[in-house]
């Protein structure tokens, strides 16, 4: 199993891992039983009386982790697709304020799963307020246009659901730091949804990295490229930066994760970015500056024909390629060698694997440290120093 290396970050002003006090319901147990323990403990149960999560009891007999999906759009699809696969987990509701939503598929940027995300025989409610306290609840999912992810991630923890966010957590450093506090009190679970940490070929370059195989980094160049995500509205909430952040927190965020993943915190930024006539970024090249470390550049764009992401990674002793578009997408070229080697990486998409990882760590009392809250913010405070470097022209100096 991969590290995350920020698991054991302790920063200033970071949130130390919390302790497992949330808890899921175990359908095997009478209903009396269920009644009486009220195990999911958030609603009208004082904090300290809370069993934790996979503890005793639920640990040994087979536990249901009900789930109620906010926001039935592209995003929504695919996990409720992956959901409805998963061992373990019962979707309870889904909550999607548009009726038109809930008839018609909504494609994204890449084949995901969204088809084969069927809301049939789910109770669907058109309001968050229908599901938040509701003690058949454990987890909230929030796929909700991001402005909304705050009130709603603030709300959930508060009513004692572990929540399950998309990235961007929120569109400002002082709003991710209240989730994160609020989360940390609540002792609740929150998994912001960084697929790519999870995604094969990340991993595999992760190992890469880690294991030391090819020698250090060097280089590295990272691309996320899509046309504009109409499915939002051609005019709508993604165009909108106090919505979506722009390019740079909804598209670019993955990869500003990524590369601090595995080369750290960068010293310094530098960014330059093109624009909508709201604001909002459309485009951004960015390089993070690493003293001694290697050269790493980056593109996020929602100006581009068709999506692609993909790296480039050049170590010591051979060069990584991946790009999703390509067939084979992965290959590895050894220095010296002139034929490429064409790794083969089995296994499911990011999206199911980090639904899977959430669930298990729910599962057996874990904490979801492969995507830590501090990791969390360290990445957004590198993609807020990449705006301010495009706005102003300056390098970005990041704190120690
Ligand atoms: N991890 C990834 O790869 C990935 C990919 C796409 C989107 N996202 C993120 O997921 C989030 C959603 O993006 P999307 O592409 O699915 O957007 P979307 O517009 O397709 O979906 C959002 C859905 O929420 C519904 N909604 C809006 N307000 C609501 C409310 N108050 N109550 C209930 N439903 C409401 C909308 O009608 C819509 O169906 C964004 O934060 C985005 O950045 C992540």
């Amino acid at each position: 199993m991969l590290r995350d290396p920020w698991s054991a970050y302790a920063g200033p002003g970071e949130f130390p891992p919390s302790s497992c006090r949330g808890a899921i319901r175990d359908r095997s147990l009478p209903a009396e039983d269920l009644g009486h323990r009220r195990t999911r403990g958030a609603v009208g149960v004082p904090r300290d009386q809370r069993p934790g999560v996979g503890t005793g009891e639920t640990r040994r007999l087979r536990a249901v982790i009900r789930v109620a999906l906010l926001g039935y759009g592209f995003i929504g699809r695919v996990h409720l697709a992956h959901l409805r696969r998963l061992r373990g987990v019962q979707v309870v509701a889904v909550v999607e304020s548009d009726p038109e939503k809930l008839r018609t598929l909504v494609r994204g940027n890449i084949p995901a799963g969204e088809e084969e995300a069927s809301v049939e025989g789910l109770s669907c409610l058109a309001d968050v307020a229908d599901v938040l306290g509701r003690p058949d609840v454990d987890v909230v999912d929030i796929c909700l246009p991001t402005h909304l992810h705050k009130d709603v991630a603030l709300r959930a923890l508060e009513a004692g659901h572990h929540v399950i966010c998309e990235k961007p957590l929120a569109l400002s450093l002082a709003d991710v730091d209240e989730i994160l506090a609020r989360a940390e009190r609540s002792g609740r679970r929150l998994l912001v949804a960084h697929c790519i940490r999870f995604w094969p070929e990340y991993e595999f370059l992760q190992s890469l990295v880690q294991s030391g195989q090819f020698g250090r980094p060097r280089s590295a160049i990272f691309r996320r490229v899509s046309p504009f995500p109409t499915w939002g509205g051609s005019d709508g909430w993604f165009s909108d930066p106090q919505k979506s952040g722009g390019a740079l927190l909804d598209l670019h965020i993955h990869d500003v994760d990524i590369a601090q993943l595995l080369f750290g915190r960068p010293r310094a930024v530098f960014a330059r970015a093109s624009w909508n006539s709201k604001g909002a970024s459309t485009c951004v090249f960015a390089q993070h500056i690493h003293e001694g470390g290697p050269l790493v550049f980056l593109e996020g764009s929602w100006e581009h024909a068709a999506f692609e992401m993909s790296f480039h990674v050049a170590f010591e002793e051979a060069e990584v390629r991946y790009n999703s578009q390509a067939r084979p997408a992965l290959r590895v070229i050894r220095r010296g060698r002139v034929e490429p080697e064409f790794p083969e990486i089995p296994g499911e998409d990011g999206y199911a694997r980090e639904l899977r990882y959430f669930v298990e760590c729910l599962e057996s009392g874990r904490e979801p440290s492969r995507v830590s809250l501090p990791s969390i913010r360290s990445a957004m405070e590198i993609a807020f120093a990449e705006l301010e470097s495009a706005r102003t022209g300056n390098v970005v100096f990041l704190a120690e």
